[in-house]
């Protein structure tokens, strides 16, 4: 029977973790001999996956920290912030947030907690989906491309954290006091000498939440917690980077990816977990993590991967009911997508999810259901070309995923993940105190662009 190998747990945090979280231990039931086959193939790879780092010859460990060099031909300033707009808030961290205490998340720069030995010089955090605002901010001060002489910049960052203070006001009714520390920063900025020169054209906010919970709409009869900060002409006039754009009115808006969990100091250590991508062996066609979703209608789709998955013998399910702890467990969830060739991505509560960065972290194919849960959103960061790294399927092709993809043959299933792979380290965010890491990241991609962008704007004015 298929069925058990679906509920195999694996274990896969570090040996201290696992005093932290007891309840996350279920115990294995060894029935076949096929799940015994099984449990030796998920031993190599847990092997592979807890030790990602440790046995290559290039890794360049002990050599002295060299500063990075600024290799792109722009520079950046970064305003330096009344502390209300970024610092202060984190300092608010167990009130941030009505569902969780964000204070173990906002940790190291916004990586968050340690998965394994080696506290923040590691390379493995659970970090949390929302917060690239953050570690995008630790990045650019380290950033070998930041001037602190703002009349010779190209762009100009603005390091306001407005993903945790929209999460801090979603339950503040008064839409005055909701809106306050938006207006305030927008006030603030505005005010300044390099602003009035292009009215903020060539300035950027970076936020780690969704466009939606910035674009509140006038006379709505649901009240999702929104604020208006990138409803604010001045706000429109600047880039607003964000991980989901609105796909339609979000003119000035550009899709930032996800933070996953892997944050390399090195280079090489972005190469060597590349490689281990490549030689990882995937004995599932495709995998699901996630779970249902009520009421919403993009997430329909969802009752049915989990139905078409649950029924297929060559699907792997990592099912997530409300407060289950394996979803959020990250080696569980990469475990699952490390072993599939296709990974299905469907709308949750918005258009994009974070799994399609763990998913490509894992170099697992994505498969799309709307095309705004990649396509129109990190249009900086991916190849034109759609179908080299992902797979799309519409209403009709969806409703038999296994059929469509075993379609696909084995030399371009392997063509694609290689694109797959080659796109992990312009989606990562390397560890804010790299050293030796000379792979644009995401956040260099992003610098890089917004720098030809102002560049263009200053040359053909709106
Ligand atoms: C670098 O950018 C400046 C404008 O900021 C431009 O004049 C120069 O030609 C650029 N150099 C290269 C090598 O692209
Ligand atoms: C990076 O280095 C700074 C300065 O030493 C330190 O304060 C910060 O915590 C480090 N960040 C991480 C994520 O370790
Ligand atoms: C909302 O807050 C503002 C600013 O604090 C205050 O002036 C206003 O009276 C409040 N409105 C209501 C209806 O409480
Ligand atoms: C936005 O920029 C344009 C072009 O510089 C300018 O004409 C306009 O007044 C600016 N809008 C705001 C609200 O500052
Ligand atoms: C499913 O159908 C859509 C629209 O016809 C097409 O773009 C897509 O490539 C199809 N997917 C597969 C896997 O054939």
């Amino acid at each position: 029977m298929s069925y058990t190998k679906k509920h195999v747990k694996i274990d896969l945090w570090p040996e201290k973790e696992k005093e932290k979280y007891p309840k996350n231990r279920e115990t294995l039931k060894l029935i076949t001999l096929q799940t015994l086959l099984l449990m030796c193939s998920i031993c190599l790879i847990l092997l592979i996956l807890l030790y990602p780092l440790t046995s290559p010859p290039q890794t360049t460990k002990f050599t002295s920290s060299l500063p990075r060099t600024c290799h792109q031909n722009f520079t950046v300033y970064v305003y330096d912030l009344p502390i209300e707009f970024n610092i202060g808030l984190v300092k608010n961290c167990r009130h941030l947030n009505i569902y969780t205490d964000m204070c173990p998340h906002v940790a190291n720069n916004g990586l968050g907690q340690p998965l394994r030995r080696g506290g923040s010089r590691g390379t493995w955090f659970a970090t949390h989906q929302f917060i690239a605002e953050m570690i995008f901010h630790a990045r650019v001060l380290n950033h070998p491309c930041r001037t602190f002489e703002p009349h010779n910049a190209d762009i100009f960052y603005v390091p306001f954290y407005g993903g945790l203070y929209a999460s801090s006001v979603f339950r503040e009714q008064n839409l005055t006091k909701r809106d306050e520390l938006a207006v305030r920063l927008v006030d603030y900025v505005s005010g300044q000498r390099w602003w009035k020169r292009t009215n903020g054209l060539d300035h950027f906010l970076t936020i780690g939440r969704t466009a939606w919970d910035f674009m509140r709409l006038g006379d709505q009869d649901t009240d999702f917690g929104a604020n208006m900060l990138m409803q604010m002409p001045r706000v429109m006039n600047m880039s607003v980077l964000t991980v989901e754009r609105q796909p339609w009115k979000g003119v000035n808006q550009f899709g930032l990816p996800y933070p996953s969990y892997f944050h390399p100091y090195t280079s090489a250590e972005m190469v060597t977990w590349q490689d281990k991508m490549r030689r990882v062996e995937r004995p599932h066609l495709f995998s699901f993590v996630g779970g249902p979703r009520k009421g919403l209608e993009k997430a329909a789709i969802r009752d049915e991967l989990i139905r078409q998955c649950a029924g297929s013998s060559r699907c792997e399910l990592l099912k997530c009911q409300s407060g289950g702890s394996r979803c959020h467990d990250p080696m569980i969830v990469l475990g699952v997508m490390a072993r599939s060739r296709f990974c299905l991505q469907a709308p949750g509560d918005s258009f994009t999810r974070r799994s399609t960065f763990d998913s490509m972290l894992a170099g697992c194919i994505p498969v799309f259901f709307s095309p705004h849960t990649m396509y129109t959103q990190y249009m900086w960061y991916l190849p034109d070309d759609k179908r080299s790294y992902s797979v799309f399927m519409d209403n009709k092709n969806s409703t038999q995923i296994e059929y469509e993809l075993l379609r696909i043959s084995e030399s371009e299933v392997v063509k694609m993940r290689e694109t797959v792979i080659n796109l992990i380290p312009r989606l990562t965010y390397a560890h804010p105190n790299a050293t030796n890491y000379d792979l644009p990241d995401a956040v260099d991609v992003a610098l890089e662009t917004l720098a030809k962008q102002a560049r263009a704007k200053a040359l053909y004015p709106l």
